[in-house]
């Protein structure tokens, strides 16, 4: 069978060169790339098996071991997004009918509920008003009610502005033989962490917040105790793509093809975790910090309100009351069409109710901070 092809305006589709604007990104996620994250991004790609990738490979690990402060060897970026991350940690750890304890005080917790339930576990949840945190004796009263088999937190609810404390909860889940997994998409590389000291066995995160990368890779890690739970499985991971026995062994020693490694997302994220190793862990969480409280006090000079404790706000993500009478939509739109800032409104129990600011990474600096202050002031006051 041969085919003729008629070279003529039905076959031909002319588009325009695309252009997009060059927005200050100041919502929930993406942050802004760092200019260096696009420069390696741009580099043209090698294959996947080339002994180059490998070396690069293993850097990243090593950096992300360094981000994260663990020593888990079982430390990859997976290819996808932070839901890819969250579906990976999941789908790892839990065996249908698994009891998994998840703490919902905001929407991914929502997300976390929902995927857990879909690899057959059996989910049992604890609530707090979306903005509210778990203390320690919250999380040890329902973990001897419900005797999980996994205990999940958001570090850092993106859609709430709280940060939840994590101390102590390592030592309770191991105490009551269960896996400690968190989610820190919009903590890595801005607010403190310490996977080791603090007993996680399971985390994973997004490249798009505060590592100042474009959206495309999941950083995930699992530490012994996670990877004796994968090991000795009675059913397969329910999800080829993202099964960690298989993935491991291309990031680990025999590097066997899995999948194609989305090549260029890896040179953006080596360059990005550089970017966080040349400055170091304890300056970008001191910088993440003093950069917010600008934010903080310039919006209490506004006369506006954030809406979590101060205890527990995110450095990374602040939640503030929309003002009785102002049109919260109305002023995303101008920032947006008249500053070129992005910022969020609400989600969820918070819609309608919040304006969400992320200063992540890159863009968490004083000049965004005065520029995104000065944009409300002359909206919400017209002056
Ligand atoms: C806390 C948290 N978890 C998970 C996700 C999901 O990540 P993604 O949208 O990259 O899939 C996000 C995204 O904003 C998030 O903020």
């Amino acid at each position: 069978m041969s085919y003729t092809y008629t070279i003529n305006e039905a076959h031909r589709l002319m588009t325009t060169q695309l252009d997009v604007p060059n927005r200050l990104l100041l919502g929930p996620g993406p942050s802004n790339a760092h200019p260096r994250v696009l420069q390696a991004m741009s580099l043209p790609p090698i294959g996947h098996l080339d002994p180059r990738f490998i070396h690069l490979m293993n850097e990243i690990q090593e950096l992300l071991r360094y981000a994260w402060q663990t020593e888990n060897s079982l430390t990859i970026p997976v290819s996808g997004t932070g839901s890819a991350g969250m579906e990976a940690a999941l789908a790892n750890v839990i065996e249908p009918g698994d009891v998994v304890l998840i703490g919902i005080n905001g929407y991914f917790g929502l997300r976390l509920a929902d995927m857990a339930g879909r690899y057959g576990a059996d989910v049992r949840i604890i609530q707090k008003p979306w903005g509210q945190i778990f203390s320690l004796a919250e999380l040890e009263a329902a973990v001897a009610e419900h005797k999980p088999a996994v205990l999940a937190l958001v570090h850092a609810e993106t859609s709430t502005g709280a940060r939840q404390p994590l101390e102590g909860v390592g030592e309770l889940c191991r105490a009551n033989h269960c896996l400690f997994l968190i989610d820190t998409v919009t903590s890595l590389g801005g607010v403190p962490l310490f996977l080791d000291e603090w007993q996680v066995d399971v985390a994973y995160s997004g490249t798009q917040k505060c590592l100042s990368c474009p959206p495309g890779l999941a950083p995930l890690t699992l530490g012994e105790r996670a990877v004796q739970k994968l090991k000795n499985r009675r059913h397969k991971v329910a999800n080829w793509y993202l099964d960690m026995s298989l993935i491991s062994n291309y990031w680990g020693d025999s590097r066997t093809y899995h999948h194609t490694a989305p090549i260029n997302m890896n040179y953006g994220l080596r360059e990005a975790l550089r970017l966080v190793a040349e400055e170091g862990m304890a300056e970008r969480w001191a910088r993440h910090q003093a950069i917010v409280e600008l934010l903080w006090q310039g919006l209490a000079e506004l006369g506006l309100h954030c809406h979590v404790e101060p205890e527990y706000r995110l450095p990374s993500l602040t939640t503030v009351r929309i003002p009785d009478g102002v049109d919260g939509k109305a002023v995303v739109g101008r920032l947006l069409n008249e500053f070129n800032i992005e910022i969020a409104g609400g989600l969820g129990e918070l819609a309608g109710k919040v304006w969400r600011i992320g200063l992540m990474g890159y863009n968490s600096r004083p000049e965004n901070v005065y520029r995104l202050l000065d944009g409300l002031k002359r909206i919400l006051l017209g002056s």
